[in-house]
Parts: structure tokens; C-alpha cells; sequence
């Protein structure tokens, strides 16, 4: 199924640093990321959610492989959240991470330092302010801005898989990347860096139809075939669920459409909490969509929480065929050969 290449973009590439727990969906968004003219991976930072970070490692470094992807630098990040253990997502992508690919295992070696090192290089070295794609549990993100607040100066915004309007998938109200490390999503909302928080809302609604990833499988290009199969996955892990049900997520890859096209997504700013207390609320985002005061303001009873944009709605289909042009266009020409080289020094 390949198509002709990209169009050119007029305007600079997005400098991006992309920071996963690969993962079946965080797989298809470093294909997406790599392959499309307007983002600039600059490096790409592990940590622990969907699986363990050396797994992560791992999967993502044999995920390039798969993808002929350019020199990037890739770095090993927490292990844990904040508080408490890392509790992974093995019944939804697999004991592997990666639905039991058993990819090849890649040759090329990761960063020498940690991820905090390789973030805090990336986005202070770039000429340009950096995008910071949070797909995972926020700990490595919120660790770099209490370790290195001047990463703020260069950074252009986050853009974070995490969160919902209503309801979760980790708990009844709480979705996986933010229940995970809770601690984490708020230090992060309440940074003072400009957040879009891509939630379960719009993340659940970009599916790719059965007939569509079935084609996939068979193509000739590894990259493309290997997507195919994670669709599958997907879509057999998803398959009882009325909301998604028809085809395999894309997932995180559409929070990275959403860089490369704005125009995919429908924002609102409003405050956001992140509910921390123990039991069955923890982890929750709570977004406050209220016009008029209330008394918690007037009493000085809580935390209103924190600005953030919200994504309220997505063009599905423009994000799903964004998503498979730029998969089965192939290898894309690498944006920074010498960037990537240096930070890999
Ligand atoms: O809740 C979905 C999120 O949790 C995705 O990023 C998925 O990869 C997992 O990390
Ligand atoms: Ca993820």
C-alpha cells in the first residue's frame, strides 16, 4: 500500500523529543513521528508504563530498525513513578510490550547518559524551542522540569497522551498514563509550560478499519507490515468495546498527528486537577468546564488546578488516513543527521 511520498512541507520541521513506553501504540507514533517532514525527532526518552523501561528500550530501539529510521539518540529513563511501583499494561500490550512481535534485536546502543541528561541537552542545545510529546507516564517529563527548570526557556509546549473528560480506562475515571504516576501529571500541569492534554476522549475515536490493517500486513515494507500487525493486536484487545470496537487504535500515534496537523484538533482551556488522593478517584483528571464562580473559589476550599488545552474533539478519519499516508510513504529523508550524531557523542 505505499503512496507517493509527502509533499514537502513550506514550514520548518517541529524540533520534537518524544518520550514513550513502547508499546504497541507508542510503536505506530514513532513510525508516524519519524516518517512525516514536519516533525524533527531529536531524541526519544524511555520510561516505565506499558512495560518495563529496559523493555521499552528495547522495543523502541527495534522499532527504528524496523522503521530504516535515521540516527536518533535513545535513553533509559525511571523505572518507577514517583511514588509507590510501576504497575504495567502487560494485558493490553503484551507480556513484550509489543503484542508478541518478537522483533529482531536492534544493534544500535543507546544513549550513554539518562534520559534527564539526553532531554535536557536536546531541548537546550536546539537553535529552535523544542515540542516535548509526553506518550507515557509523565515521570521522566516532570523529574527534567524540577531537575532543569531552564529546559522551560526553550521548550515550546507538551503535548501529552494523558487524561479524559469523562470516564478512564486504568480505573472507571482515571486513564493509564496519568493513574500511573499521578505525582508526575500534576507537577507537569502546574509547570508553567503551555500543556495540550490529547485524553481518552479523542485518543479512543482514530481507528483504523480491519480491511484497511489486514492490507497492511502484507505489504512489503517491514515499517508498514509491522503496523498492520499492531492494528491487529490492537483491535483483538479492543474488540468487545462498543466505543472502538471496529479496527485497531492508533492511539498515542494521533497525539502525534496532532504536532504535524494542528488543525486535527479541537482544544479548550480550561483548569485541570489532578485527583491524588488514595482510592478510587486517584489519578483522575478533573476538568472544570464550569462559567460561573463556585464556591470552592469563593470559600477558598481547593486548588482549582491548572490551565490546560484540552482536546475536546478530533477529525478522526483526516487523523487516521494522516497516520497511514505518512506510514506507507516510506523512509523520509533524516532532518538532523550532525543533530543526532552529536547528542549521541
Ligand atoms: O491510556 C493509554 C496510554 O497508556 C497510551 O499511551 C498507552 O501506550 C499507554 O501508555
Ligand atoms: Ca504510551
Amino acid at each position: 500500500m505505499s503512496n507517493p511520498p509527502l509533499e514537502p512541507s513550506t514550514t520548518p520541521p517541529v524540533p520534537v523529543v518524544l518520550d514513550v513506553d513502547t508499546g504497541v501504540d507508542d510503536a505506530l507514533a514513532l513510525m508516524f513521528a519519524v516518517r512525516h517532514p514536519a516533525i524533527d525527532v531529536r531524541a526519544i526518552t524511555c520510561v516505565a508504563g506499558n512495560t518495563d523501561v529496559d523493555q521499552v528500550v528495547t522495543n523502541s530501539l527495534a522499532v527504528l530498525d524496523a522503521l530504516d529510521a535515521p540516527d536518533v539518540a535513545v535513553a533509559r529513563g525511571a523505572e518507577q513513578p514517583l511514588l509507590g511501583g510501576s504497575r504495567d499494561a502487560r494485558h493490553v500490550h503484551g507480556a513484550d510490550g509489543l503484542g508478541g512481535q518478537r522483533l529482531p534485536s536492534s544493534s544500535r546502543m543507546p544513549f550513554a547518559g539518562g534520559a534527564l541528561e539526553l532531554m535536557r541537552m536536546t531541548i537546550l542545545d536546539s537553535p529552535d524551542p523544542v515540542t516535548l510529546v509526553s506518550l507515557a507516564p509523565m515521570t521522566n517529563v516532570a523529574l527534567l522540569l524540577r531537575a532543569y527548570p531552564e529546559v522551560k526557556e526553550n521548550l515550546r509546549g507538551i503535548v501529552a497522551m494523558g487524561g479524559a473528560l469523562e470516564g478512564g480506562n486504568a480505573t472507571p475515571v482515571a486513564e493509564f498514563n496519568v493513574w500511573h504516576d499521578p505525582e508526575a501529571a500534576a507537577i507537569v500541569l502546574a509547570s508553567g509550560v503551555p500543556v495540550t492534554l490529547y485524553g481518552l476522549d479523542v485518543f479512543s475515536r482514530v481507528v483504523v478499519e480491519a480491511e484497511t490493517y489486514e492490507v497492511l500486513r502484507d505489504d512489503p515494507d517491514p515499517a508498514v507490515a509491522l503496523a498492520g500487525r499492531l492494528l491487529a493486536h490492537s483491535h483483538e484487545v479492543i474488540r468487545s468495546d462498543p466505543r472502538v470496537g471496529h479496527g485497531g487504535l492508533v492511539g498515542d500515534a494521533g497525539a502525534v498527528c496532532s504536532v504535524a496537523s494542528p488543525g486535527l484538533l479541537t482544544t479548550r482551556r480550561w483548569p485541570v486537577h489532578v485527583a491524588l488522593a488514595p482510592g478510587l478517584t486517584r489519578g483522575q483528571t478533573v476538568v472544570d468546564r464550569r462559567y460561573v464562580l463556585g464556591e470552592d473559589a469563593v470559600h477558598g476550599v481547593d486548588s482549582l488546578g491548572h490551565l490546560v488545552d484540552v482536546a475536546v474533539d478530533v477529525d478522526h478519519e483526516a487523523t487516521r488516513d494522516l497516520f497511514l499516508t505518512t506510514i506507507c510513504a516510506g523512509p523520509q529523508a533524516s532532518h538532523g543527521d550532525d543533530t543526532a550524531r552529536a547528542v549521541q557523542r
